[in-house]
């Protein structure tokens, strides 16, 4: 309760400057050297699909609404917690309303109604509106319940974040407060697990056993506030035969694998365009080498990214969820690295021959596998897959091997690292200014930089798929501009002066907009959005992590 509290005042107003080392130390003392709170991944998992399960969403008129939305709900069963949150340019107002049970979903959406009206497409879901009450004389309200967040979707303003950093009284106290104020929250995670539960919802009939996993930063726990939800569609459970006689009459396809997933996909990007309340803005990339389908759900203001069949991003998830509890400077180490980098103009929304979020989270864990002349404070993932117990055998569709220790409660790994926040930037940047990326690969998996397997300007090693470079995306010239933002970036954070216009790692984010990516600069006019717009369209038709030829001229 006290964490969840902790980080709902974060995220408050006017507690700028408060000391929060002392309240996380008591809150994480002992908590990364045992390890005693660690959830294993799938268990997080778990937990969140059940909350969805028991889940509704429902448009009010306004936060108030809540104690009439609450009685009239109670008639379906005892609820357990309602978020409030506002979505869209209006704004229009929600409540999500979490039940005790998973039964009294099913008695509210059996009375549910649709209005009256013959252009609607009358589907069922558990997003909801919640209309005003005809009869004046409304229930009257007893209960007690509070609203556990309000708006609580709303990302903090950049203007108070950078007041809330200019209080800080130490770099390493700057990097925390980032983390804390701009880390995903407990309801954007809800909202993400209920947009994964609409699609299995809307396929039920026909795929009664079909799970949305969401994956990557809003599960891995290096997401912020606003994340996009990454989710792969599985249409049916993995079953060993035991034996059973009765065989389902299925489909089967004449074509290749990857024409009847790109057909499949296709289908599934209609249906969600045509029937799905609140998605919009579909888009299939069937091309790419992973085909996804992307949309924006406005009930839940998460932007989609839909792929079907592949569980490798699902435990590349697991691994990171694995690396970033092992200690508890890993995951904001690694939020200033990917908010630096997006200040700087290195990162952006779009997809092009630009380095990405993940691209940056696997080198500074790379990083912290190997500080520059300090011990080691993660662990290699071969040490990991060494440690691997039965239960943590997993293997993808194509045979890729994904068995590695899943719970880091076994792990016998002590960091011996004391190092401070600031400290291990600062080695970040000195370690990766002066990194041979010309001849090295990094690599996870033995903690050390290996020998280039291929020439790709950066190279880094796709942990779970070996043969694959994550980065493969990087042109010359935007490596050039990454490393020389790094360079500048160690300039700026040692010059330690307390200027009243942002110090530390505020003056990392001074660069803004300063330069536009390398590959822009030959295209004339039209802003710098319009024009990254036209190259990742370009991109994306092309091949998501493939650099195609015809972009490049
Ligand atoms: N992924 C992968 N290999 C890649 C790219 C992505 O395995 N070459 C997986 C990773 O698990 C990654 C996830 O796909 O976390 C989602 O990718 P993406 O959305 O690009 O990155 P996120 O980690 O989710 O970061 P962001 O907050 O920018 O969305
Ligand atoms: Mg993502």
């Amino acid at each position: 309760l006290l964490k969840r509290r902790w980080a709902h005042w974060t995220n408050l107003e006017g507690i700028k400057g408060m000391k929060i080392t002392f309240l996380k130390r008591l809150l994480h003392e002992g908590e990364t050297k045992e390890y005693k709170h660690f959830v294993p991944f799938f268990e997080v998992i778990k937990t969140r699909q059940k909350q969805a399960k028991q889940s509704i969403l429902v448009q009010v008129q306004s936060k108030k609404s809540y104690k009439e939305l609450e009685t009239y709900c109670s008639q379906y069963g005892a609820i357990k917690e309602m978020f409030h949150y506002k979505a869209g340019k209006e704004p229009l107002h929600f409540i999500l309303v979490e039940f005790q049970k998973e039964a009294s979903v099913m008695k509210v959406l059996r009375d549910c109604e649709h209005i009256q009206d013959s252009q609607i497409v009358p589907v069922e879901s558990t997003f909801l509106w919640f209309r005003a009450s005809k009869n004046n004389s409304v229930k009257k309200q007893t209960s007690q319940l509070v609203l556990t967040i309000e708006n609580g979707n709303c990302p903090l303003s950049e203007e108070n974040l950078r007041s809330k950093l200019q209080a800080c009284d130490s770099i390493s106290e700057q990097i925390e407060i980032l983390y804390e104020s701009t880390k995903l929250n407990d309801l954007g995670v809800r909202l993400r697990f209920l947009s994964a539960r609409q699609i299995e919802v809307a396929l039920s009939g026909i795929f009664p056993s079909a799970v949305a996993f969401p994956f990557g930063s809003c599960v891995n726990g290096f997401g912020k506030m606003n994340c996009d939800l990454d989710v792969v569609l599985r249409l049916t459970k993995d079953k060993i035969s035991d034996g059973n006689r009765l065989i389902y009459h299925c489909k089967a396809s004449g074509t290749s694998e990857r024409l009847t997933s790109q057909r499949h996909m296709e289908t599934i990007g209609d249906f969600i365009h045509l029937f799905l309340p609140g998605c919009s803005q579909v888009r299939k990339i069937l091309q790419a080498r992973v085909p996804i389908i992307k949309y924006y759900q406005q009930l839940t203001d998460v932007e989609c990214d839909l792929s079907m069949g592949n569980m490798s991003g699902v435990y590349m998830s697991d691994l990171l969820h694995i690396w970033g509890s092992t200690d508890a400077r890993v995951r904001p180490l690694v939020f200033v690295v990917r908010k630096w980098a997006e200040e700087v103009g290195l990162t952006n929304n779009f997809p092009g021959r630009w380095i990405t979020n993940f691209s940056l989270t696997l080198m500074v864990l790379a990083f912290l596998q190997k500080p520059k002349n300090s011990p080691p404070i993660l662990p290699s993932l071969n040490t990991l897959v060494k440690l691997a117990g039965s239960n943590d055998k997993y293997i993808t569709e194509d045979g890729t091997d994904c068995s590695f220790l899943r719970d880091i409660r076994k792990l016998k790994f002590k960091a011996e690292n004391n190092e401070d926040l600031e400290s291990l930037l600062i080695q970040f940047f000195e370690y990766y200014s002066t990194f041979e990326f010309d001849k090295k690969a990094i690599c996870l998996n033995q903690a050390t930089p290996i020998t280039k397997p291929e020439h790709n300007s950066l190279y880094i090693v796709n942990p779970l798929e070996r043969g694959l470079n994550v980065s493969k995306n990087v042109s010359p010239e935007e490596l050039e501009r990454l490393r020389l933002e790094m360079r500048n970036a160690l300039w700026a954070i040692q010059l330690k002066e307390k200027k009243a216009d942002g110090w530390g790692i505020l003056s990392l984010f001074e660069n803004r907009g300063r330069q536009f990516p390398s590959i822009l600069s030959n295209i004339p006019v039209k802003s710098h959005h319009t024009r990254l717009m036209e190259i990742s369209k370009l991109f994306e038709e092309e091949h998501l992590d493939m650099v195609p030829k015809e972009t490049e001229s």
